[in-house]
């Protein structure tokens, strides 16, 4: 646990360092779970989102973007449920006056008891080695029995009690298992009640004419809203999809861990109309298309898993999240939804508007179900950000830190760099940079020797050093360092682009998906 809370307190200190993440309004002492994006991490940020829209817009036929208001009419929210139920169950502690989700603190217990069953079995498996058969010790151990048996007992009745919006229950729950505040250590437990968690706000000049708007808190209801104009429009066809990718707004209570749980947020959603009964068919397709996406980066198989839902929403008949194993362990990094036609038939019932399509292969009209997904881009930039983070010894005993970014996400593609600041090497690096600076991301740095250019480099994420030297005048030959391999190779400078363009461009990181 020590180890994980130090490995993310260097996630959240390297993003300061080399100008990815700064807290917002930071002179100003900053404002609490919102975050700006800097010179280095609007650029991981941009092409994150360029990976998803090409693999979700361009590679699809059937699949359009859209790019929505922030702003919607107010009866958007009361059509998609929002205004009435979403909501957080908040608990105070009496002592520390610090407020907290009651179905978070109790899922922080189970975790506990997670990985308290999961010491369990690696314990094992390293006392019987080869001969250790998991499936068994996790069937027979007692103890491992009562870890994960409480655990799943704990959730159940915790979805059983929100469900069911009993309330009372949740706090019976927290006071039974003995939770106390993370804070203070204090079990003086508030009743537990319901929080909404739009932002509001006032469109209009007079207050008497103002009108009361909501920050959205999902880019979804943008695309349903707008299901008939792009069908028309486009020509669409059912099965087919709109995708689009911005901003959302959540009054988050416990807003924490960094950029993974934000008041500001953006989302990369697509919503997949089809024909009512083939909606299971198409949510299976969508998770393994989503999965291999995720596969496709790199970042390797064992840090992604599906928890799919027990407890569905009122609107939906199969849920699963795609977890990913970040520093503070497996979270939900995206979800991919069955909604029926829950969306598009409230919005035609608070509209008066039909929202439907005529279907000729079976020659009638219907309201389509939906298939969503909807992934956090702050979440896959600080799944990205965190695994890749490392720290290595090298063979000499020195250290060194390494952002093995996936290449063709990194800020900086190559860095191009003079030996010495003179002899006329600046004027040569300048002019490699002009050439490369219209496919890549580029930068030129003649600044310290030349060690602590590379690793400066390292740490910054940027897969290609190029550096020039004297042997570059005799022969336009420059030597290119591969930033995972520290490899270096002597190339011809009409090469360059070939060499890099083999390794960041999308269509081989595309293969396999
Ligand atoms: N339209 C469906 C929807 O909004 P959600 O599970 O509430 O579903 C989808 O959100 C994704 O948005 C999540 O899987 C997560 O990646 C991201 N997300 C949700 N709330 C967030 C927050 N407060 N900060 C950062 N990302 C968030």
């Amino acid at each position: 646990m020590k180890n994980q809370e130090d490995k993310f307190k260097k996630v959240i200190s390297h993003a300061k360092e080399y100008g990815y993440i700064f807290q917002s309004s930071e002179i100003y002492d900053g404002l609490s779970a919102v975050y700006d994006y800097a010179q280095n991490g609007v650029e991981l940020k941009n092409n994150i989102r360029n990976y998803w829209w090409k693999a979700m817009v361009q590679m699809n036929e059937n699949i359009v973007g859209l790019d929505a208001a922030i702003f919607m009419h107010p009866t958007t929210w009361k059509a998609s449920g929002h205004v009435d139920a979403f909501n957080d169950p908040l608990i105070d502690n009496k002592d520390s006056k610090k407020r907290y989700r009651a179905d978070v603190l109790i899922e922080d217990y189970a975790e506990k008891l997670n990985l308290k069953a999961k010491k369990e079995i690696a314990k094992a498996a390293k006392r019987f080695g080869e001969a250790f058969n998991e499936e068994e010790f996790i069937r027979t151990n007692p103890r491992v029995i009562k870890y994960f048996g409480k655990r799943d007992e704990v959730l159940k009745r915790m979805a059983k009690s929100l469900e069911n919006e009993d309330l009372a229950d949740v706090k019976d729950l927290i006071i039974e298992l003995e939770i106390a505040c993370p804070e203070s250590g204090s079990k003086n437990w508030t009743d537990v009640k319901q929080f909404n968690l739009m932002f509001g706000t006032k469109l209009g000049a007079s207050a008497d004419s103002a009108i009361d708007l909501f920050l959205r808190p999902e880019t979804a209801q943008g695309i349903f809203v707008n299901f008939a104009n792009v069908q028309k429009t486009g020509r669409m066809k059912i099965p087919f999809g709109i995708a689009q990718t911005g901003k959302a707004f959540r009054n988050e209570i416990v807003a924490r861990q960094f950029i993974f749980r934000m008041r500001e947020f953006e989302q990369m959603e697509m919503q997949f109309f089809v024909r009512p009964g083939e909606e299971l068919k198409w949510y299976e397709h969508w998770k393994e298309k989503r999965l291999k996406w995720h596969l496709s980066l790199g970042l390797g198989k064992d840090k992604y898993r599906f928890h799919d839902h027990d407890k569905l929403a009122h609107y939906a008949n199969a849920a699963a999240d795609i977890e990913f194993e970040f520093p503070f362990g497996f979270k939900e990094l995206e979800g991919i939804h069955s909604r029926t036609d829950f969306d598009l038939k409230a919005h035609e019932e608070h509209s008066g508007k039909k929202l439907q399509f005529f279907d000729h292969e079976v020659n009638k009209s219907y309201v389509p179900y939906v298939v969503e997904t909807s992934i956090g881009l702050d979440r896959m930039f600080l799944a990205i950000f965190s695994t890749s983070l490392q720290n290595e010894t090298l063979e000499d005993g020195s250290e060194r830190t390494v952002l093995r970014l996936p290449s063709v996400l990194a800020p900086t593609k190559a860095a191009i760099l003079p030996l010495i600041k003179k002899d006329g090497l600046p004027e040569i690096s300048r002019k490699i940079m002009d050439e490369l600076k219209y496919d890549f991301n580029v930068i030129y740095d003649e600044k310290d020797a030349i060690g602590r250019r590379y690793r400066r480099q390292d740490a910054v994420g940027t897969p290609f050093c190029i550096t020039v030297d004297h042997k570059t005048k005799e022969d336009n030959t420059v030597t290119i360092r591969f930033r995972d391999s520290m490899k270096q190779e002597r190339v011809e400078i009409s090469t360059l682009k070939s060499l890099i363009n083999k390794e960041v461009s999308i269509a081989n990181w595309f293969q396999d998906i």
